[in-house]
């Protein structure tokens, strides 16, 4: 069991920002990677698609005998993980809980703000969690939808995404916020920018939390608890992607958030029942 690889899902390519912080701290481990590239985004989608497209996505990697699950999306975390977790019999790991119990306790001001996608924030996960972690907190969350369509045009830095962060960030300003959670996977690549326009604010520099190392550090404690991960002299683990449509500048963008050239096998996948659906 030991040997099989762990699993990692997002709608597109956001999730490889956590594969990345993944690979870094468990270079031994085996993984396949699938992302929904077809039917990206989902944060604009509602509760009953993401969690069907969660299913189908769970079913694909149950068939390549993973491991387990690590749904690096936040909004299919949202939406989906009770029922990843009834269908599976695997270790099921959402990307919300970690960075949210790191924020809670990284908070001295207790104000927090959630930068999501519009599901995200809709489904109320962040706060939810992070009140039961600390009743008290004052949880400012904010849907961000253009902050995916920039990530994944590359367009990390200059006037449009400032003007669109300043906006997005207007409501903590004036605010005793000094922890933000990055609470999507394609966020961390624009930390710079997101840094940048809290700086320009009447606001404290707040530290910027995102999932990656928080979920991987989970994910290892809990592997590793149960015998699960492969031994450290087993040499580096393989790595194979596989993607439900690949577009014209699909290696150019993956390789904006893995950081590197995608290191590994990519395969075009269906993982729908009905191949027509694909595309809906
Ligand atoms: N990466 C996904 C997330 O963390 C968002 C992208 C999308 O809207 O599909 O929520």
């Amino acid at each position: 069991m030991s040997n099989r690889p762990i699993g990692i899902f997002d709608s597109g390519v956001g999730g490889l920002t956590v594969m990345r912080e993944m690979i870094r701290q468990l270079p031994g481990e085996h993984f396949v990677y699938l992302g929904d590239t077809a039917r990206v985004p989902y944060g604009n989608r509602g509760a009953e698609t993401v969690c069907r497209y969660a299913l189908n996505a769970a079913s694909f990697l149950r068939d390549h005998r993973v491991k387990a699950l690590v749904v690096a999306c936040n909004t299919a975390s949202a939406f989906a993980l009770d029922a990843l977790r009834d269908q599976l019999d695997i270790p099921v790991f959402g990307v919300i809980e970690p960075v949210a119990r790191q924020a809670a306790e990284h908070t001295e001001s207790s104000e927090i703000a959630v930068l999501g996608t519009r599901g995200t924030i809709r489904s109320g996960a962040y706060k939810h969690t992070l009140l039961n972690l600390r009743a008290g907190l004052d949880v400012h969350s904010i849907a961000c939808p253009l902050l995916v369509p920039l990530a994944e045009e590359g367009w990390l830095e200059g006037n449009v995404t400032d003007e669109v962060l300043a906006r997005y960030l207007t409501p903590i300003a004036d605010t005793a916020t000094d922890t933000v959670i990055l609470g999507c996977t394609h966020y961390p690549i624009l930390r710079n920018a997101i840094g940048e326009a809290t700086e320009r604010l009447p606001l404290a520099t707040p530290a910027l939390l995102d999932s990656a190392s928080a979920t991987t550090a989970a994910v290892a404690e809990q592997l590793g608890d149960a015998g699960l991960l492969r031994g450290d002299d087993s040499g580096v683990g393989t790595r194979t992607f596989c993607l439900t449509d690949l577009p014209e500048r699909f290696a150019a963008t993956a390789e904006l958030f893995f950081g590197r050239p995608l290191d590994g096998e990519c395969r075009h996948v269906n993982i729908t029942d009905d191949p027509t659906s694909t595309t809906e």
